[in-house]
């Protein structure tokens, strides 16, 4: 009897994008289908639930997508899609505690470069972060992508997130 040889599973592939040729989105689209999700729902935890799920099965290339709430002064994860993830992130710590301290997103197109980047998942090279406001443009939490790949979020990525993030706030916050 013969034994078919197995091979073990191998990490997401790592690319190096170059500027501006990133994988293309249809941000269009997909903002579209997050004001469907949320306009009749106010829910948020729901709501970031059912956005995280939208973008992890519609962006190319990353390993997780997932928002952290601002909770007594702390970041607490929350919803999320890819692998488990570090619970509680300091302000000022990390990438996603950068964004919230500077009040402005971070797009990191090498996370080993980044100083007190924080490595939930050893496969993540880019990550962009994006700060969620209330009504009163208060933050109140982030929006974390992260990919495989060196480089893998352009400015135009990083726009067309802000935009939905605005979008989410301006249905649900
Ligand atoms: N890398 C983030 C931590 C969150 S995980 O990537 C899901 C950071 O440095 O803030």
């Amino acid at each position: 009897m013969s034994i078919a040889p197995t091979t073990a599973p191998s990490d997401a592939e790592a690319r190096i994008y170059t500027d501006n040729n990133q994988p293309e989105t249809d941000y269009t689209l997909l903002s579209k289908q997050l004001a469907a999700l949320i306009e009749s729902e106010k829910d948020t935890i729901a709501n970031m639930a059912n956005c995280s799920a939208l973008l992890y099965e519609n962006l190319e290339d990353i390993n997780w997508v997932g928002f952290y709430r601002l909770v007594d002064n702390q970041l607490v994860l929350g919803p999320f899609q890819g692998k488990v993830a570090c619970v509680r992130i300091e302000i000022g710590k990390g990438v996603c505690g950068t964004a919230v301290a500077e009040g402005v997103s971070q797009r990191v197109s090498n996370v080993h470069d980044f100083p007190g980047h924080i490595a939930c998942d050893a496969a993540s090279n880019s990550e962009v972060v994006i700060p969620l406001r209330n009504s009163n443009s208060e933050v109140i939490g982030v929006l974390d992508i992260d990919s495989p790949s060196i480089n893998r979020f352009s400015e135009k990525d990083l726009l067309a997130l802000e935009e939905m993030m605005a979008l989410f706030s301006a249905n649900h916050c």
